[in-house]
């Protein structure tokens, strides 16, 4: 496996430069057209594996389709494997894409801990791995090629900030984390934790895991508005835009008005968030781009010619808080 797969890498390398990004394929022998070739006529696609997390939000569906989109576009024969929300599931995702032999890896992690020995093994078969928006804690950096994502700490910063602001430097949250040992739950409760330790009047009340879900939003927030002290509840800070809406209708089950009795914040953006916004249910969105297929591709490209990468790049995100127009919502991509 050491002796071939550089060759293997330096032939996807060749193939991607000269048929995935931008060159134009080889004319056909006999009718001499100029179409782009999906092989760049070498007969070779390049292959790439992606393990995805799953679908627990539309966040999630959105990457997918971006990453397959893109494939699709580029002639790329990509195998998709869904984890179904478990780490094990994707480990052995990832030791099949090693065992195929295929040119590089897209993972999406959905736990930062647990990843050295398989990525190991990927690093030895010399295949790069991109990690898509998730990052991973690993003893040695070199174990991944690159990572392309937002930056988790200031969408909570954002969300923190925004929210102070909104409640005059005074109140009681209730925290929906996300997915327990994730970047982003991580993240995000740190990132917002860091912007309200400068405001003493606002505090956290309660924190738990929605797991990322409209449904396990709405099923934890029930819970907290049954609590003796629900009353005192001002706010609710979820770390994405689905377990967010799952908690409005909870809101408006226990006969309070979200938006306007509890202010509500969460992170994504996606197309239902502005529809909440519209609605005055929702507050504030801090973005996360999942539109991720394009980057990685490009990624996969530049290692596989053998180009050194940043270690991530960060996504921009933006704060939406205030009503969107139809066109807008309309026009939103995800
Ligand atoms: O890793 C990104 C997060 O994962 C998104 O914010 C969330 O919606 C998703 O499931």
């Amino acid at each position: 496996m050491r002796g071939i797969k550089p060759l293997v890498a330096l032939s996807g390398a060749l193939v991607l430069s000269m048929s995935l990004f931008g060159c134009q394929g080889e004319k056909a022998s006999e009718g001499g057209s100029t179409t782009p070739s999906a092989n760049g006529g070498s007969g070779k696609k390049l292959v790439i594996g992606f393990s995805q997390i799953g679908a627990e939000s539309a966040w999630r569906t959105a990457e997918t389709e971006s990453v397959k989109a893109e494939a699709a576009k580029l002639g790329v024969d990509l195998k998709f494997a869904d984890a179904q929300q478990k780490q094990e599931n994707q480990i052995k995702a990832v030791r099949n894409f090693v065992a195929q032999g295929v040119d590089a890896i897209m993972l999406a992690p959905v736990i930062e801990s647990g990843w050295d020995a398989v990525l190991l093994e990927a690093k030895k078969a010399k295949i790069p791995v991109i990690l898509l928006d998730r990052g991973v804690k690993v003893s040695d950096d070199s174990l991944y090629t690159t990572l392309i994502g937002s930056d988790f700490v200031n969408e909570g910063r954002l969300a923190g900030e925004w929210l102070a602001k909104k409640l005059n430097g005074k109140g009681n949250v209730v925290e929906l984390l996300g997915t327990p040992g994730s970047a982003p739950a991580n993240e995000r409760h740190k990132g917002f934790m860091d912007a309200i330790a400068k405001t003493p009047g606002i505090q956290i009340i309660k924190s738990q895991t929605g797991e990322f879900t409209r449904a396990k939003g709405k099923e934890v927030m029930e819970a907290f508005l049954k609590s003796p002290d629900s009353a005192s509840i001002n706010a609710l800070y979820a770390h994405n835009d689905d377990m967010a809406i799952g908690a409005i209708e909870a809101i408006k089950a226990a006969g309070r008005k979200p938006g306007t009795d509890i202010v509500v914040v969460s992170v994504d953006s996606i197309r239902d968030a502005f529809k909440a916004i519209k609605a005055g249910e929702l507050n504030c969105t801090v973005e996360c781009n999942p539109l991720l297929g394009p980057q990685a591709f490009q990624a996969a490209k530049d290692a596989l010619a053998g180009k050194k990468l940043e270690k991530k790049t960060v996504v921009p995100d933006v704060v939406y808080d205030t009503k969107p127009t139809d066109q807008f919502i309309n026009d939103r991509k995800y």
